[in-house]
């Protein structure tokens, strides 16, 4: 059972009647890209429930620093709380699309607590596909991910078998599943693969952050594996970009990647980290992660033709911006008093 059995083409949606703000709800809204994205959505003219439960997947700092910077921008507001506890149906009364970000992300350590990414990825969707049905949701956009693919052929297809090689990228898949199986039962649903996301705001336990961190430090940086592995990195505005495409995209039912376009080595980074912070990095091999995939490259066919998708930022530029951002950030906190 693939799940993608009742993909159906979706009417060309008509946007919500003139001069009626369209409604949107964005959760895991304090998230890397979930801050980002609602900031794209005001941009684009929405009002936006913004839910976020601020669990520890990592430092919450973060995570109250980006809720803190949405609560200030006109047509945000702000919802604390957990997928699997909150009084879901109230709160999606009235939206219109459900872009559904939160969940638990990072392979490494779903070996470990397996049994927090079953919560926060599987059941949190479960529960609000039910409640999104409930209050008339047009639509859910779910964050799904390349992991999904595990080892499998590149490039990936969409319509490839799926082979996940981390509770990670199992979890993912089965609450992609849920949602492209509740298409066409009073809802439509589209699952965004998206491949290794980055740029400003990345999360704390990614590998790029990681590398700049440790690189502008004059750290020697850890690699896993011999460093020939490549990703199919995509930068976050351009997820951004996708994700809000998706909700009136003419389709359902139906899962899409969404990637940067080239795949890259992590040799290739560092060499563009030397050049980045103007100096020695200094790289230690450790041996290679389980669940540490070997390539990833995105099919991106779907994503043209469905979202009219095409990634506008190279990596290259892309990593200058995050690079950029760590330093100040850094830099912000070395002037805080101890
Ligand atoms: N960053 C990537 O490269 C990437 C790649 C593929 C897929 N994704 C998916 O995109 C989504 C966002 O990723 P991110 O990198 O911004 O991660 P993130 O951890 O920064 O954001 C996820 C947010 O969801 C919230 N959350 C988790 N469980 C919740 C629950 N039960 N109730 C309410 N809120 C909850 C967390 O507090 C967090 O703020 C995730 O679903 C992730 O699996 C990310």
């Amino acid at each position: 059972m693939t799940g993608y059995s009742n993909a159906e083409p979706a009417e060309p949606v008509q946007p919500a009647g003139h001069g009626r703000q369209r409604r949107a709800v964005v959760t895991g809204a304090a998230g890397f890209i979930g801050s980002q994205l609602c900031r794209g959505l005001t941009s684009a003219g929405w009002s936006v429930l913004a839910v976020d439960g601020f669990t520890d997947s990592y430092d919450p700092t973060e995570k109250l620093l980006r809720a803190a910077r949405l609560a200030r921008e006109p047509g945000v507001s702000l919802v604390a709380g957990d997928l699997v506890q909150l009084e879901l149906p109230s709160l999606l009364a009235g939206a219109e699309v459900v872009f559904h970000l939160a969940g638990r992300a990072g392979v490494r350590p779903s070996f470990r607590i397996e049994e927090r990414y079953v919560r926060d990825n599987v059941i949190a969707t479960e529960r609000l596909l039910a409640s999104s049905r409930a209050a008339g949701v047009r639509r859910v956009v779910y964050a799904s991910s390349s992991s999904v693919y595990g080892d499998g052929p590149t490039p990936f297809r969409e319509d490839a078998p799926p082979a996940p090689i981390s509770p990670y990228g199992r979890t993912k898949l089965e609450a992609e599943r849920l949602c492209l199986a509740a298409a066409g039962t009073g809802i439509e649903a589209v699952a965004l693969r998206y491949f290794t996301v980055y740029g400003p705001e990345q999360r704390p336990d990614m590998g790029l952050r990681i590398f700049a961190e440790a690189a502008l430090r004059r750290q020697p940086l850890t690699l896993l594996g011999d460093g020939s592995q490549r990703r199919d990195f995509t930068y976050v505005d351009d997820i951004v970009r996708a994700t809000i495409a998706a909700a009136d995209a003419p389709v359902s039912g139906l899962a899409v990647n969404v990637g940067g376009g080239s795949s890259i080595s992590l040799l290739d980074v560092v060499e563009l980290l030397r050049g980045l912070v103007a100096g020695e990095v200094r790289v230690e091999h450790r041996p290679a992660a389980p669940g540490d995939v070997r390539v990833t490259v995105a099919d991106l066919t779907r994503a043209r033709t469905l979202l009219g998708f095409r990634a506008e930022v190279p990596f290259a530029a892309g990593f200058a911006r995050e690079v950029a951002w760590v330093r100040d950030r850094l830099e912000r906190l070395e002037r805080q008093p101890a």
